[in-house]
């Protein structure tokens, strides 16, 4: 059976004796659930894995409280603790994770036998409230079954990992709706975006004094290795998923495929099956909506494809076409 979490004080402890008693919690973020365990628990970071269906090559992100702990993660010369200093200033507590060189003492597990780590701030009030309370920090992926779209709610996580997901702190709907943006801050010099989300390129690029390098596009990159966990097909609902670019949807679709808007279309031809991620089109909103409609739609039985929107680049939607692009790879 799983069991619901309230954010009140009960439920905060409860969740912090299940995270020092080495069983794993489904936690809100300001991004996307994640399932977190103590990092420094390698029984606890090993149910993580086999409770996603997770390969242990794939690294997992550690979440913390406070830049003062970082000796406790990272192992940093001056450059690198100057420009993780100004990222954590601009961003943190927030939807960035920066991939930094390890601590020894990081479980090989966490990182699946990389000098690196990947850490994060998060800002979500009752994932803080867990990281202070159990004292712990949290190795947290997303708390999906691998390869499958994120959860934006605690229900999310109920549906698709049920009952071996013990305990759900339910926080409520995730603000952000997609993943945080990873940079990789190892070189500082040439720091290089891993994934992009809800932290754009050009935000970082002016926080550095630098460019930043391009993450590997979802097309380009088959190699696991460059960047583990962006497989080019990632976040895919079951049922087959085409993307057009915007203006350019079938109007005539197909009975039985769903019509996936980013604005609320003009001269509505409302069949059954329209949908639309925002009502201005709000960039902020489509990210938010996006992954939620993607699992109600592949769980309404009368829709057996999905046409969808595909925004044009820049900014936010970066971070969505990255994701739409990878939902769609079969
Ligand atoms: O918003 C988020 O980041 C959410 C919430 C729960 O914090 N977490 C999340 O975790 O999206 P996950 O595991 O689903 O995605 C983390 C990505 C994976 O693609 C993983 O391969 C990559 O980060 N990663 C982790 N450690 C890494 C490292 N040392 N070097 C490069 N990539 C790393
Ligand atoms: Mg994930």
């Amino acid at each position: 059976m799983t069991t619901f979490l309230a954010t009140d004080t009960d439920g905060i402890n409860r969740a912090a004796q299940h995270i020092q008693a080495g069983e794993c919690v489904a936690v809100p973020t300001e991004t996307v659930y994640g399932l977190a365990g103590d990092a420094f628990n390698e029984a606890a970071v090993r149910k993580i894995f086999s409770i996603k269906g997770r390969p242990l090559i794939d690294p997992l992100i550690v979440h913390f409280d406070n830049l003062s702990k970082i000796g406790r993660l990272a192992k940093l010369n001056e450059a690198q603790t100057n420009a993780l200093q100004l990222v954590a200033d601009a961003f943190w507590p927030g939807p960035l994770t920066v991939v930094v060189p390890k601590q020894a003492t990081v479980p090989d597990l966490v990182t699946a036998n990389r000098d690196s780590v990947a850490i994060r701030c998060p800002k979500h009030p009752a994932m803080r409230r867990l990281i202070a309370t159990s004292a712990r920090f949290l190795a947290a992926p997303s708390a999906n079954p691998f390869g499958y779209i994120s959860p934006t709610t605690a229900q999310h996580v109920a549906d698709s990992l049920g009952e071996r997901c013990p305990y759900i702190l339910d926080g409520g709907p995730c603000e952000a709706g997609l993943e945080s943006t990873i940079i990789d801050l190892r070189d500082p010099l040439q720091p290089r975006l891993l994934r992009p989300g809800p932290i754009g390129i050009e935000q970082l690029s002016q926080v550095l004094n630098r460019p930043i390098l391009p993450a590997h596009s979802a097309a380009d990159n088959k190699d696991v290795s460059l960047a583990p966990g962006q497989l080019e097909r990632h976040y895919s609902p079951q049922k087959p998923l085409t993307l057009y670019k915007t203006g350019n949807l079938p109007t005539q679709a197909d009975l039985n495929s769903a019509t996936v808007y980013l604005a609320r279309p003009k001269q509505t031809q409302t069949s059954k099956f329209t949908y639309w991620l925002s009502e201005k089109g709000d960039p902020r909103e489509v990210a938010q909506n996006l992954f939620g409609l993607l699992r109600a739609l592949d769980e309404e039985r009368s829709v057996e494809a999905i046409h969808c929107e595909l925004p044009n680049a820049g900014g936010l939607a970066d971070a969505i076409r990255d994701r739409l692009i990878r939902a769609s790879k079969r």
